[in-house]
């Protein structure tokens, strides 16, 4: 069996948890999530970081301990995770006694091997970020992070950190994939050529630490009691969880603390004669509508306030589809909204309604035997492609990819709906046993897709996909992702619960946020796009009057829409099937998914133009035209009473 161990950075006491902690939580929990379900045995940690003279400067302003401070900034981490279902095994903290207890066992470690010196240290301090800085590194005086730095003169223990730089660029070049992405193993390949430096790692100057052992008057620097966190947290060396998950860990970080893990760290771990960790990676940074969030702009995105609103799936689900895990990503409201309804709305939540519709209405709600179809060629292939795409995403952290593979297959899973067209099929069957055989292997094929896409989301979507798999009744032992290897799992005669809530709701888009100052004058393209919606806002002229003999041509009838989904290559338009009293259903695309959902218009009986030459609108075959009145938001289906039989003739 394989054993994982997940980590993410623990969190510093001093900040109250944002999007970007929420971040590296989600994407950890999620591969913890992904790898359980592979039958692995995984470990996930995290927790706060509590040390230093930040926390202690901060506990004095308000007159309470440091302690109290700490507990005070800890929880709230914990009752966000508990609120993300972020479900970590162990949430550390670096006041607990057996973390301080390891923390001083790896120093004695380091110390045996001659390895601490007392020296003194004098520098650029910066309490904002914990370290000292030289002097060229300082930008206007100040930290490159913007804080404030004084001039320190201290007694301080060393480590001899200069002894491990060629060790550890060896380590680097054998183990390429160290450091991930690839971009930031050769950033660290290049520092560590350079030649490494000493580092000071014991603080005179404050009291809030871990005092480093025999003495007197020193505390142990916070980086190398932070670091330290992921392997106290299994019991430290010799433990029995350390034996069994070191070092087959992943560090989970972003990018502004790399050099400590991806140089530090292991450097601390040589000199303490234990084993390197197995990969670092190092994700990107969130700014909040293109712009860099800080508490003093007030631009924080706050994951309880847009979780609580959307629910926390879907906010997972966002952050991991958004961006490609290493890159920079930009969170927006409208964003979340635009993948709310389109990926999830319209896709998966659609392709769900419209199967346990069809299976409510042609089978009572009990999935068919699975039968012979060749149609379905297509989508099997593609979901056993997906399974391996899907493995090898995960193994390279790429969340992005791995939920682009699995949307593939509710693509293709809805174009298997539209091309077995199950409404002709049920139709068919009373006379027709070929037509009840091949209804009974669309409607199963569709669920065991279901089920398959299930189980692949369960670690994306935890909520939801476990509320879609109860739907379907799917046992136990079928939400694996062994199950998912061969098609054809899922038990025929199981009776699914058809009716229930909608599992992804559409979303309000939010407002435009006002206070956009007043444009200036626009340049060219903006003025030309401006003169043209002036235009446009003219009344245009009536067209011209036609004879009795040119209507007549029109050949107008009642239509019932009979199964509605977004086109897939355009936001405007919908598919819409209808039944327009022709012996097979038509397909229309209709320009009217601003204004309705798919689902909105299911069932409504409206006026079809039924002989306008057939076109191809964006890839899709259009046979003729649906009347409606206004256009984009404000389209409105022009719609006749239910008792208007489709096709029935309109003058
Ligand atoms: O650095 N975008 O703690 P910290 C993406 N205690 N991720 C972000 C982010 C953003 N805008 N802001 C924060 C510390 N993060 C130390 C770590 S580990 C031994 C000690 C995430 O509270 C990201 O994971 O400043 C980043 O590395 C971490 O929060 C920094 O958290
Ligand atoms: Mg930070």
């Amino acid at each position: 069996m394989t054993v994982r161990y997940f980590t993410t950075p623990i969190y510093y006491v001093n900040d109250v948890p944002h999007i970007g902690h929420a971040y590296t939580s989600l994407a950890t929990d999620t591969l913890t999530r992904w790898y359980r379900l592979c039958g692995d045995e995984v470990r996930f940690q995290t927790g706060t970081d509590e040390h230093g003279l930040k926390i202690e400067q901060a506990a004095r302003k308000t007159g309470i301990s440091p302690k109290e401070h700490a507990d005070r900034y800890s929880a709230p981490f914990r009752k966000l995770w508990d609120f993300l279902d972020v479900v970590p095994d162990k949430f550390i903290r670096t006041t607990d006694a057996d973390h301080e207890a390891v923390v001083c066992d790896i120093w004695r470690r380091m110390e045996a091997q001659g390895d601490i010196y007392l020296g003194k240290y004098e520098g650029w301090y910066s309490v904002g970020d914990e370290a000292y800085f030289t002097e060229d590194e300082l930008v206007d005086g100040k930290s490159p992070s913007g804080h404030e730095v004084s001039w320190v003169v201290e007694p301080s223990y060393f480590f001899r950190m200069s002894k491990y730089g060629d060790r550890l660029l060896e380590f680097l070049n054998t183990h390429p994939d160290f450091v991930r992405p690839a971009s930031r193993q050769n950033e660290i390949v290049s520092f560590v050529k350079q030649g490494l430096q000493d580092i000071s790692i014991s603080r005179t100057t404050f009291s809030w630490g871990i005092p480093v052992p025999d003495a007197d008057g020193h505390v142990i620097y916070v980086w190398v009691d932070a670091l330290t966190n992921y392997i106290s947290g299994l019991g430290g060396p010799g433990a029995e969880l350390y034996n069994k998950f070191w070092p087959h860990v992943t560090h989970l970080i972003g990018k502004d603390i790399i050099r400590f893990h991806a140089v530090y760290w292991p450097c601390i771990l040589m000199s303490a004669g234990l084993p390197l960790p197995e990969h670092i990676f190092a994700h990107g940074w969130w700014r909040h509508d293109g712009e860099k969030m800080s508490k003093t702009k007030g631009n924080v995105v706050d994951p309880w306030k847009i979780a609580g609103k959307y629910g926390p799936d879907v906010f997972r689900y966002f952050v991991l589809r958004e961006v490609s895990f290493g890159a920079d990503g930009d969170f927006s409201e409208k964003g979340l909204c635009g993948r709310i309804n389109g990926d999830l709305a319209n896709g998966y939540g659609n392709l769900f309604n419209r199967t346990l519709g069809m299976l409510a209405r042609y089978r009572n709600g009990v999935v068919p035997n699975p039968g012979e179809d060749e149609n379905a060629a297509e989508l099997k292939q593609r979901i056993a492609e997906v399974q391996r795409e899907l493995s090898q995403a995960m193994d390279e952290l790429a969340f992005h990819k791995a939920l682009a593979a699995i949307w593939s297959v509710i693509a293709v899973a809805d174009k298997y709906v539209d091309s077995s067209a199950p409404w002709t099929l049920a139709k068919n069957e009373k006379t027709d046993a070929t037509a009840r055989q091949k209804l009974d292997a669309v409607l199963y094929n569709l669920c065991e897709t279901l089920r398959i896409l299930g189980v692949w989301t369960l670690a994306f979507l935890p909520r939801k996909a476990k509320a879609l798999l109860d739907r379907l009744n799917v046992p136990e032992d079928l939400r694996n992702v062994a199950s998912t290897l061969s098609f054809g799992a899922f038990k025929a005669g199981t009776t699914v619960q058809t009716e229930g809530e909608a599992l992804f709701p559409r979303v309000e888009m939010p407002a435009e946020t006002e206070a956009t100052p007043a444009a200036p004058a626009a340049p060219a393209p903006a003025a030309k796009k401006a003169e043209k919606k002036a235009k446009k806002a003219e009344p245009e002229p009536p067209p011209a009057e036609i004879d009795f003999s040119d209507f007549a041509k029109l050949d107008l009838r009642v239509a019932k829409i009979i199964a509605a989904e977004r086109h897939p290559d355009a936001d405007r338009i919908l598919k819409l099937t209808v039944d327009a009293g022709d012996p097979e259903p038509r397909t229309i695309c209709s320009g009217i998914a601003e204004a309705y959902a798919p689902e909105d218009v299911v069932g409504r009986s409206v006026i079809l133009v039924a002989n306008l030459a057939p076109r191809k609108i964006r890839g899709i075959m259009s046979y003729g035209m649906l009347l409606c009145g206004g256009e984009g938001k404000t389209t409105t289906l022009a719609t006749v009473p239910a008792d208007l039989k489709p096709g029935t003739r309109v003058s």
